[in-house]
């Protein structure tokens, strides 16, 4: 298929192109750049050995949009491009509705007007928030504490919504847990600017000296060791999951939510450890309150992902800290 990857030379919308491209897909990305750079093209061809199409533009950009349907014979379109950060969100909520959902509708209205039919949507395990019991399944109660996670479950809602109105659209959620890592080759990872919020990214810079020690969040959660608990999934484990979310959509239609995770509960000092044994470096930390909005244990059930894509994740934490340093090291150096 010829695939529409919107966010494309993001963390994990590179990792999804390089998986497509081996099994044999044609990848056309469109990215304003806003949170990655041009050369991740570059990157994405000298792993997979294939040229990708790039457009730098904006989903929110209608007529941007129509031109690209207009150029290329798009037969999917996997949608990760938008605003992810959960706090960020608290404060610019405008931007992440504008964004997440103004965007999202932009999208589907220039696919409608071209025939595309096929979504794959980048969701989060964001939208179980603090009223499922973990491991989640996909029927679970849903619900959100912020902003960001709004536009996760809006944006399900909305493609719900359009499956029911139009009988040969698919729409696949793949609601995914906590990516981490990095392609094998170190050529395309995860480098936030600024500060991170998100654990992993954090204790790259404290290995790299560039923040003095990791602060963690709570240590009197009902948890073995009193620390959060998060199903920490491989991206490169996490990309493949699309391919297979690619395929239901060739033979099925609907809209199907499906949990991409290991199954798996990490602690937030197991990570640091695993960190620690895997690349030799200390990770100096200190025990701060909990965060606000956390919630002491996020898990999948993944049987969902089994039975419909015929996917699991295979990597293990070891290559997700090898891998996501290997790649961080140089990356957050530069
Ligand atoms: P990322 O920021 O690395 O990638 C998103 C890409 O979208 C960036 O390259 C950015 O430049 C682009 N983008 C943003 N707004 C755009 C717009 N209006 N038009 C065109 N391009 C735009 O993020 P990621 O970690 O790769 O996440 C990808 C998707 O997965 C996001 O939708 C995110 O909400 C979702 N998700 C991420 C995680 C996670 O932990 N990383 C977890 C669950 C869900
Ligand atoms: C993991 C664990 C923290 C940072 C977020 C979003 C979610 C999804 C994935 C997009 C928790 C602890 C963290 C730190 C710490 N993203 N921690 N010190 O919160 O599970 O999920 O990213 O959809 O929507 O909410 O990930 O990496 O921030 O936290 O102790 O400096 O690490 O309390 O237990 P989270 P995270």
């Amino acid at each position: 298929m010829k695939v529409l990857v919107t966010g494309g030379t993001g963390f994990i919308g590179s990792h999804t192109c390089v998986e497509l491209l081996a099994a044999g897909h044609e990848v056309v990305i469109l990215d304003n750049l806003y949170n990655s750079e041009r050369s991740v093209c570059d990157a994405i061809t000298a792993i997979a050995k294939k040229p990708v199409q790039f457009y730098q533009g904006d989903i929110r950009d209608r007529a941007g949009l129509d031109r690209l349907f207009e150029a290329e014979n798009i037969d999917a379109v996997i949608h990760f491009a938008g605003l992810k950060a959960v706090g960020e969100s608290v404060a610019k909520p405008l931007e992440y509705y504008d964004n997440n959902i103004t965007g999202t509708l932009t999208l589907l209205e220039s696919m409608r007007a071209h025939g595309v039919k096929r979504m794959v949507f980048s969701s989060s395990a964001t939208v179980y928030g603090l009223s499922a019991t973990p491991p989640f399944k996909e029927d679970a109660p849903l619900s959100v504490t912020n902003p960001y996670g709004r536009t996760k479950l809006m944006v399900e809602d909305i493609l719900r919504d359009l499956c029911a109105a139009q009988a040969d659209f698919c729409a696949v959620l793949l609601r995914y847990f906590n990516p981490i890592g990095a392609h094998e080759s170190g050529l395309i990872g995860e480098n936030p600017r600024g500060i991170p919020n998100n654990l992993f990214p954090y204790i790259n810079k404290v290995a790299l000296r560039q923040l003095p020690e990791l602060h963690v969040f709570g240590n009197d959660y009902d948890t073995p060791d009193g620390t959060g608990v998060r199903d920490y999934i491989h991206v490169v484990d996490l990309a493949k999951g699309h391919v297979g979310a690619l395929r239901l959509c060739e033979s099925s239609t609907g809209a199907t939510a499906i949990n991409l995770g290991t199954g798996t509960g990490y602690s937030v000092l197991d990570i640091v450890h695993a960190f620690e044994k895997a690349n030799g470096i200390s990770i100096p930390y200190v025990i701060d309150p909990r965060r606000p909005g956390d919630v002491a244990v996020s898990l999948a059930n993944p049987d969902r992902a089994r039975q419909l894509l015929g996917w699991t994740a295979h990597k293990t934490l070891e290559d997700m800290c090898r891998d996501g340093w290997n790649f961080a090291k140089r990356a957050m150096e530069a």
